[in-house]
């Protein structure tokens, strides 16, 4: 063998082994070092966890400034449509984040009541003749007992889950026109 091929062999052989590092994340000799130990941040590592600029919105969060609940039944509408895709957004919602209190019709009933006072019933004729935007007042701000939504719900959340309240309601209180449709699949 001429020195010269001992060399490139040797050479060569250097290089296949350089491959074989135990270390995977820290091997003797990296290829494109500047990919290799990327600058960009890792998820959840420190560094990417910065909290946001002070006065920070997240969407659909924007500040609450109404002070009364009538201003809020005036002033606010539901910008959602009753379709049935709001609906069941607003029941996977309600079931949920309510449920737990008010319980599967919103009777007041749900399963941690007994350790926690029983809310009002949403099945009342006082919450039949809320205005949506009165809804979304108490829903917003909460109520004594009842906490706030407003960083857990965005609006368009908080507006699905009042157009289920809605349903909850026909459900127990249907018209007589559900009930024709009702006609043979109710048991008497
Ligand atoms: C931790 C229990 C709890 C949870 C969870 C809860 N509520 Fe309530 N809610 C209450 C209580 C208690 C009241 C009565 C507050 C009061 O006395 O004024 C209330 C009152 C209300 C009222 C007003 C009823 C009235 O007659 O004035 C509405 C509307 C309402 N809740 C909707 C909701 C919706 C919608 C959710 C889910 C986003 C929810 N609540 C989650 C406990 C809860």
């Amino acid at each position: 063998m001429k020195p010269v091929h001992g060399v490139v062999v040797l050479a060569m052989s250097w290089v296949l082994l350089a491959g074989c590092s135990e270390k995977h994340s820290d091997p003797s000799w990296a290829y494109a070092p500047d990919m290799h130990y990327s600058v960009g941040l890792k998820a959840q590592k420190e560094g990417s966890m910065r909290p946001p600029v002070k006065g920070t919105i997240p969407r659909g969060f924007l500040p609450y400034e109404i002070t009364s609940i009538d201003e809020a039944g005036k002033i606010l509408k539901n910008p959602l449509p009753a379709s049935s895709e709001v609906m069941h957004n607003g029941k996977n919602l309600f079931n949920v984040y309510c449920i737990v209190c008010h319980g599967k019709y919103g009777e007041g009933d749900g399963s941690i009541i007994g350790k926690f006072p029983r809310p009002p019933s949403l099945q009342s004729d006082k919450i039949r003749d809320y205005k949506d935007g009165q809804i979304f007042h108490v829903i917003t701000l909460g109520q004594t007992l009842m906490p706030s939504y407003a960083d857990k719900l965005s609006e368009q959340e908080r507006w699905s889950i009042i157009h289920y309240l809605r349903v909850l309601y026909r459900a127990k209180h249907p018209t007589s026109e559900d009930m024709k449709k009702a006609e043979g699949f109710v048991e008497e």
